[in-house]
C-alpha cells in the first residue's frame, strides 16, 4: 500500500500566515501540521509516501521530512502547479507513484486521534475493497463532504458541502483506494469549484457499490485545521493530550521506532539533535526507555 499526502492550496483561509509558508507547515502546538496526517499512514504500516504541494512550497517540505530514511520510510515529492487543482488531482500528479496498487490518500491538514487508531486502520486496510472513507459527526457539517445513510445504515449519499445537510456526518480527509482510482480519477471532470473534487470521485465508487464508509465514534478526535480557529482548537487538543495524559501525539520517531523501521540507537540521535525542545528530550527519554508519566515536562 502507497500513501500520497496533499499539502496543496494556497491557505487563503489562514492568510496572512500563510504568505511565505505552507499551511501544512505550520505548527499545531509543537510540531509542523504534516507531521499529523504523516503520521496516520506510519501508523497504518505505510513506508512509500508521496507529498504533493504547490511549486513555491515544495522546498520547504523537502527540509523538513527529507527523503524519510530517517524514520525508515520513504518520501518523494510532487508538485501540483494549480493550488486550485482539487485534491482528486492527486492521483492524476501521483499515477505513476501509485503503479498497479492500491493507495491511501491522506489531506494535509486533517489531524486523527483516538484510542485503537492504529487498529482501526489497519483493519480497514485488510478488509478494503474498492474504496474507503472515514465518517465523524460534526455540528457544522455544511464545510465538509457530508454522507447520509439510509434506514439499513448504509451510505446513499455524498454530497460536497451542501447548503442543507441531511447529516451531521462529514467526510473525513482520509481515503484508501484499490488501484481503479487512477482511472475514475482521470475520467472525472472538475466540479463547480473547477477543482477535481474528491467527493465526485467518492460518489462513483458510491454509485458502483463499492464505497465503504466507517465512522469514527465520540472516542476520535478529528480536526480539519484550515482556519484560525481550528488550528488554535487543534493546538490546544494536542497539548491537552500531551501534557496532561502523557500521550504523544502524532510523532513520526516514535511511530518509526515501534513499528521496528528504526533502532534504538537511530531514535537516540534523532532525539539528541533537537534535544533542547521538549520534542527532542520526549525522543532520548524515549530511546532509554524511560517516556512514560512526565515524559513531556
Ligand atoms: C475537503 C474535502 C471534503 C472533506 C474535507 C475534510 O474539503 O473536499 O469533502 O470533508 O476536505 O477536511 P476542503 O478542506 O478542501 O474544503
Amino acid at each position: 500500500m502507497k500513501g500520497i499526502v496533499i499539502a496543496g492550496g494556497e491557505g487563503s483561509r489562514l492568510a496572512p500566515a500563510t504568505a511565505t509558508t505552507s499551511k501544512c507547515l505550520l505548527s499545531v502546538y509543537n510540531k509542523p501540521m504534516v507531521y499529523y496526517p504523516l503520521s496516520v499512514l506510519m501508523l497504518a504500516g505505510i513506508r512509500d509516501i508521496l507529498v504533493i504541494s504547490r511549486p513555491r512550497d515544495i522546498n520547504a517540505y523537502a527540509t523538513h521530512l527529507q527523503d524519510g530514511h530517517q524514520w525508515g520510510i520513504s518520501i518523494t515529492y510532487a508538485e501540483q502547479e494549480n493550488p486550485r487543482g482539487g485534491i482528486g488531482e492527486a492521483f492524476i500528479i501521483g499515477r505513476d507513484f501509485v503503479g498497479d496498487g492500491p493507495c491511501s490518500l491522506v489531506l494535509g491538514d486533517n489531524l486523527f486521534f483516538g484510542q485503537g487508531l492504529q487498529n482501526r486502520l489497519r483493519g480497514a486496510l485488510e478488509r478494503h475493497r474498492g474504496a474507503t472513507v472515514f465518517a465523524y459527526q460534526v455540528r457544522d457539517p455544511g464545510k465538509f463532504g457530508v454522507v447520509s445513510f439510509d434506514e439499513y445504515g448504509q451510505a446513499s449519499e455524498l454530497i460536497e458541502k451542501p447548503a442543507h445537510p441531511r447529516s451531521n456526518w462529514a467526510v473525513t480527509g482520509l481515503y484508501i483506494y484499490d488501484n481503479s482510482v487512477l482511472d475514475v480519477a482521470r475520467d472525472t471532470p472538475p466540479g463547480n469549484r473547477g477543482e477535481l473534487e474528491i467527493t465526485d470521485i467518492n460518489c462513483h465508487y458510491l454509485q458502483s457499490g463499492m464505497l465503504r464508509v466507517e465512522r469514527l465514534g465520540p472516542g476520535f478526535a478529528w480536526f480539519d485545521a484550515g482556519t484560525p480557529d481550528s488550528l488554535l482548537e487543534a493546538s490546544h487538543f494536542v497539548r491537552t493530550i500531551e501534557r496532561r495524559q502523557h500521550q504523544s501525539c502524532a510523532v513520526p520517531e516514535e511511530i518509526a521506532f515501534q513499528n521496528g523501521w528504526i533502532d534504538q540507537a537511530q531514535l537516540q540521535r534523532l532525539g539528541q539533535d533537537i534535544r533542547r525542545s521538549d520534542y527532542g528530550r520526549y525522543l532520548v527519554r524515549l530511546a532509554e526507555g524511560k517516556a512514560l508519566a512526565g515524559s513531556w515536562e
